[in-house]
C-alpha cells in the first residue's frame, strides 16, 4: 500500500481552511493508503507557545481529527514530538540543504517579517535580508523558522511517503520536500526516498478563502471560522464578510471578496444553492444579505454534528491518552527503520 503523511500545527482549533484543505483528504485516503497523520507540535515552536497552551492544543487537534472521522483503526495517528527519530533526519537533511534556498522561500520571507518587526507593506524581499543581518534590530529570525521546510521534509519522508494531503499554502514547502529527498538521494547514490507529491481530492489545490475581503483563512490572519463555532458566531462572522454595492453590468467579473464568498459557497453549499445566487449575480439582482443567510446556514450544518463529536471525544481524556499512544508505537516503529536504513547509507552504525 502507498503511504500518505500530513500534518497540522497545534495552533488553537481547526477551521475550515484546515478542514477542506486537508482533513477532506485524509478521510478518503485513509481507506487506500497507509496513512500516518500527526500533529506538528515541533513545528509550532517556532511561535515559542506556553507549554500549557502545546498541551490544550494538541489535544484539542487530536479530538477534533477523530470529531471529523480520522479513524485510528484506519491511519496512524500520532504527535510529532512522539516520535524521535525525525529530528536526526531533519538534522542530516540540514547538512545538505542551502541556507540561501531556505531564506528564499516565500513563507520564511513573510514569517521572518514578523519575527523582526517590520513592516508588510513597504518593504521589498531584499530589506528582510537586510534586517536579518542588522545587528541593531534587537529582534532575530530564529533558525527554527529558517528550517521549518527540513523538518517538514523529515515528517514525510521518515515514512518515504509519496502522496501528502495539503492545502494550496503548503505548495512550496511540499517542493523544498521534493529536492530535499532528491538530494539525498543523489548525494549518496542511492534511491533511498521517493519524491513525495501534494494530494488534492479535487481536480486542483484548495485554498478556502478568508471572508474579510482578500486572502486565504487562516488563524494568524483574524479570519477563521472555527469547526467549533456555534450557529451564532458563524452567522455573527459570515454576515460582517466584506460585500459592495453589487454587479451594474450583467455577467461582470467578480471582485475578490465577492468571488471569495462564492467560492466559500462552492465549498459548503449544494450546486444548486450556488448556481441559484450565482444567477442572481450574474442579472444584477444579488441580495448579499439573503447569500450570506444561506451560507451562514450551510456551514452551520456542516459544523454542527462535528461540533458535538468535538465536544464528547475532547473531554474523554483516558481515549485520547490511548489514541496518542497507540500511534505514537506504530509512527515510531515505521520511522526507526528508515533511520537504520539512513545511518547505514551516511556511514554510521544503523
Ligand atoms: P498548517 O498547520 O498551517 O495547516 C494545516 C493544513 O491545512 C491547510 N490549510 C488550508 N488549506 C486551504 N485553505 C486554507 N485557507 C488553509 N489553511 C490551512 C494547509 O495547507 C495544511 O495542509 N507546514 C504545515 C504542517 C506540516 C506538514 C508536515 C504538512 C508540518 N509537517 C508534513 C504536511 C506534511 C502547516 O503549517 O500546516
Amino acid at each position: 500500500m502507498e503511504i500518505v503523511v500530513s500534518g497540522i500545527r497545534p495552533t488553537g482549533n481547526l477551521h475550515l481552511g484546515n478542514y477542506f484543505g486537508a482533513v477532506k483528504g485524509f478521510l478518503q485516503m485513509q481507506n487506500e493508503y497507509n496513512c500516518f497523520f500527526f500533529i506538528a507540535d515541533w513545528h509550532s515552536l517556532t511561535t515559542h507557545p506556553h507549554p500549557d497552551n502545546i498541551r490544550n492544543s494538541v489535544k484539542t487537534i487530536l479530538a477534533e481529527y477523530l470529531a471529523c472521522g480520522v479513524d485510528p483503526e484506519k491511519a496512524t495517528i500520532y504527535l510529532q514530538s512522539d516520535v524521535r527519530e525525525i529530528p536526526e533526519l531533519y538534522l542530516y537533511l540540514n547538512m545538505n540543504a542551502g541556507i540561501g534556498e531556505l531564506m528564499r522561500t516565500t513563507s520564511f520571507k513573510d514569517k521572518a517579517r514578523q519575527q523582526l518587526h517590520i513592516d508588510r507593506v513597504n518593504t521589498t524581499e531584499g530589506d528582510v535580508e537586510k534586517e536579518i543581518f542588522n545587528e541593531n534590530n534587537k529582534h532575530s529570525v530564529s533558525a527554527g523558522l529558517l528550517t521549518y521546510p527540513t523538518l517538514m521534509a523529515a515528517d514525510i519522508i521518515i515514512h518515504k511517503a509519496v502522496k501528502v494531503p495539503v492545502g494550496k499554502d503548503q505548495e512550496q514547502n511540499m517542493e523544498m520536500a521534493r529536492r530535499f529527498a532528491r538530494r539525498f538521494n543523489s548525494t549518496y547514490g542511492v534511491e533511498c526516498f521517493p519524491e513525495p507529491a501534494s494530494f488534492y481530492y479535487s481536480s486542483k489545490a484548495i485554498k478556502v478563502p478568508g471572508l474579510d475581503g482578500s486572502g486565504k483563512m487562516g488563524k494568524s490572519e483574524g479570519n477563521a471560522i472555527y469547526l467549533i463555532d456555534d450557529e451564532k458566531t458563524i452567522k455573527k462572522k459570515v454576515m460582517k464578510a466584506v460585500t459592495d454595492a453589487g454587479p451594474t453590468q450583467p455577467n461582470s467579473v467578480k471582485p475578490e471578496p465577492i468571488a471569495n464568498l462564492f467560492t466559500m459557497m462552492e465549498i459548503v453549499s449544494t450546486k444548486d444553492t450556488f448556481d441559484f445566487f450565482n444567477e442572481k449575480y450574474n442579472n444584477c439582482e444579488i441580495r448579499y444579505g439573503d447569500l450570506k443567510k444561506q451560507l451562514a446556514e450551510d456551514i452551520n450544518k456542516f459544523c454542527a454534528p462535528i461540533r458535538e463529536r468535538i465536544l464528547d471525544i475532547r473531554s474523554d481524556e483516558d481515549y485520547l491518552a490511548k489514541v496518542a499512544r497507540i500511534g505514537a508505537e506504530k509512527a515510531s516503529e515505521s520511522a526507526a527503520k528508515t533511520l537504520r536504513e539512513v545511518r547505514e547509507i551516511i556511514g554510521f552504525r544503523g
